[in-house]
């Protein structure tokens, strides 16, 4: 076959991937052609239009590397990440709603005790965290491992930070839960933060219109053996920027009151010397099929 114009290209395109000997990858094949030159018909790109395009997925890819995510943060800001996130989580009752990974998680950190403070030295307003794992019916999990982090005070999280304190992992750690299914720890409140907006991402905000801030969280991973990993964030109720969630991440059930209180006992029996505020929040593990 020869001679393609605009009302024969995608059938021809078609009919070539129509040999692919996996079932899945001619059905996503497929799609990909027939969504992408629709696409295009629509917006009948000129040619300086569609090198732009080029250039900023060029640039995308440029970004990336173990510290930076360039392309989890177009997925993020475009919306796809949640709808992955929504297709695979479809949960039955008794299990904590799910959202975005987000760029900034690290499979090594540390292993600490209950109790210990996760983020030593790191200025900011002690937060103490108290929660539990359970399974559908509400019965605790033991040794479920709590995976959390988030950013410091200032919106940054420790993977941003200079080079020089690279492998010092700081506002994260990775706990396991006791008999009871509960576990605890100290840490720093977070604050609001933009998404890294110095690059491709950065700039498609700029020219939607958008402004990059998430509102404030902690991030969690907690996994259990017979037990789906859940991937989510609590947020700070009362965050200015939970209805404009620059990757659309938020949802009711995730938010919780971080209560301040004045210095005096903490919720760990320690005497805190300084304000500080708690963070109380039960997880709820989906079995696997
Ligand atoms: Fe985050």
């Amino acid at each position: 076959m020869r001679n393609f114009d605009e009302t024969t290209i995608t059938e021809a395109v078609l009919a070539r991937v129509a040999n692919a000997a996996d079932p899945r990858v001619r059905a996503v094949s497929e799609a990909l052609v027939r969504h992408l030159h629709a696409f295009v018909r629509e917006i009948e790109p000129s040619f300086s239009e569609w090198e732009a395009a080029i250039g900023f997925l060029t640039g995308t890819g440029a970004l990336c590397d173990d510290k930076r995510q360039e392309f989890i943060l177009l997925s993020d800001t475009l919306g796809v990440s949640m709808l992955v996130d929504a297709i695979n989580h479809r949960l039955p009752d008794g299990a904590t709603e799910t959202t975005v990974l987000g760029p900034f998680f690290v499979a090594a950190a540390p292993e600490l005790p209950l109790g210990a403070d996760m983020s030593p030295g790191v200025e900011g307003d002690p937060l103490y965290v108290t929660g539990s794992v359970t399974d559908p019916e509400g019965r605790p999990i033991t040794g479920a491992i709590v995976d959390t982090w988030h950013s410091d005070d200032d919106g940054y999280y420790d993977v941003q930070k200079p080079a020089e304190e690279e492998g010092h992992f700081a506002m994260r750690g990775r706990f396991r839960t006791d008999a009871q299914g509960r576990f605890h720890f100290r840490t720093i409140k977070p604050a609001a933060y933009p998404i890294p907006h110095d690059g491709p991402v950065g700039k498609m905000l700029e020219a939607q219109g958008r402004h990059p801030w998430r509102p404030a969280h902690v991030h969690f991973m907690i996994s259990a053996p017979g037990y789906e990993t859940l991937v989510t964030h609590i947020f700070e109720e009362g965050d200015r920027y939970l209805d404009s969630d620059a990757v659309f991440g938020v949802k009711d059930s995730l938010i919780r009151a971080w209560p301040r209180h004045e210095a005096g006992q903490a919720p760990d029996a320690s005497t805190s010397a300084v304000p500080f505020h708690t963070l109380t929040y039960d997880f709820g593990l989906k079995r696997l099929d």
